[in-house]
């Protein structure tokens, strides 16, 4: 398992205070959350996020983007207009002196610690983990540029922040440009550089695309909206063992809208393979992973499987629910 597993990590969320909360961009506000009384927070790492929970129950996962200062994690949110209770909340709801719980950080996106240059690509809300890494390499001997992708000036954050970096940063105007980003021209900023890569699905689809030819462990993303099903994905069967019930799983559903739809309550909180709240053993079968959440070797296992993302290489999984 990860080092801190996701039931560690909810025993291990603590209460946290809102302050400094403000507008960031369009849509985006930032805030600090520090320890409520006298909690101990660890540091954070570049890329890492943590669990927040809300008020109302809500768990969401933010990038923190503060790498390297306990007891402080700066987040951004951006209101998601379908959002499902968390964005909507936070900007509603939440002022400075609000009481939340916050996990201890974890990371999927880590910043890889050689040599190579490093070329980070954010499109909107997306730079958070990105501004991160900006951070630690803006300490380091690394070659790296970081490219901020927006709608408009109005929606581009963190000017502080930017102006750090002075001509590392690139920024890009959709409004501008009147284009998408040339994603291309950006992943070929350096040869054998790592390229990181957090934003909206369409970006990370093009990201995708344009770094077929590259090797894996040089490409890097981060999510925080489910990833589109495979158009070649096909249809399996899902058994749930100790229920009894046998479903069918189409091309174009999760296993867990799936299992939510026949009835049955299963744990769930991302929904997009990050947190590991709906982990599941595998009881036969094998799985087609597509989660951030296990490590590659928990993944050639194969004893368990993030059933919100995740889908399956055999005709039938034998699920342990
Ligand atoms: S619900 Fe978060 S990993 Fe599946």
């Amino acid at each position: 398992m990860n080092a801190i597993d996701n039931r560690d990590v909810q025993s291990l969320m603590t209460r946290a205070i809102v302050q400094d909360i403000k507008p960031e961009a369009e849509g985006v506000l930032t805030m600090e959350l520090v320890p409520d009384g006298e909690a101990e927070w660890p540091a954070s790492d570049a890329g890492a996020h943590i669990d927040v929970e809300l008020p109302n129950g809500t768990v969401r996962q933010y990038s923190v983007i503060n790498p390297g200062e306990p007891n402080k994690y700066v987040i951004s949110v951006l209101r998601a207009p379908d959002s499902r209770g968390g964005s909507k909340y936070i900007h509603d709801q939440l002022s400075d002196g609000s009481v939340v719980r916050v996990g201890r950080p974890r990371n999927n996106f880590p910043l890889i610690a050689d040599d190579r240059p490093v070329c980070l690509i954010g499109g909107g809300i997306g730079v958070t983990p990105l501004l991160a890494m900006a951070q630690t390499l803006a300490g380091t001997d690394r070659e790296w540029w970081l490219y901020y992708c927006v709608r408009t000036p109005a929606h581009a954050g963190f000017g502080r922040l930017l102006d750090r970096f002075g001509d590392r940063v690139r920024m890009h105007y959709d409004s501008a440009s009147g284009s998408a980003p040339d994603l291309q021209a950006m992943v070929g900023t350096f040869d054998d550089a790592h390229v990181y890569c957090c934003g909206p699905q369409a970006m990370l689809t093009a990201f995708e695309q344009c770094t077929a030819e590259i090797p894996s462990e040089l490409v890097h993303i981060e999510r925080f909206s489910p990833a589109d099903i495979p158009a070649d994905s096909p249809a399996f069967i899902v058994e749930l063992v100790r229920q009894g019930l046998t479903l069918d799983v189409p091309e174009d559903k999760s296993i867990l809208d799936v299992i939510e739809e026949s009835g049955v309550q299963v744990e769930s909180s991302c929904r997009i393979g990050i947190c590991g709240t709906c982990e599941t053993a595998i009881v036969e079968g094998q799985a087609d992973h597509k989660d951030e959440y296990l490590t590659d070797d928990e993944k050639k296992e194969g004893r368990s499987m993030m059933i919100c993302c995740s889908r399956s290489k055999s005709p039938v999984l034998r699920l342990d629910i």
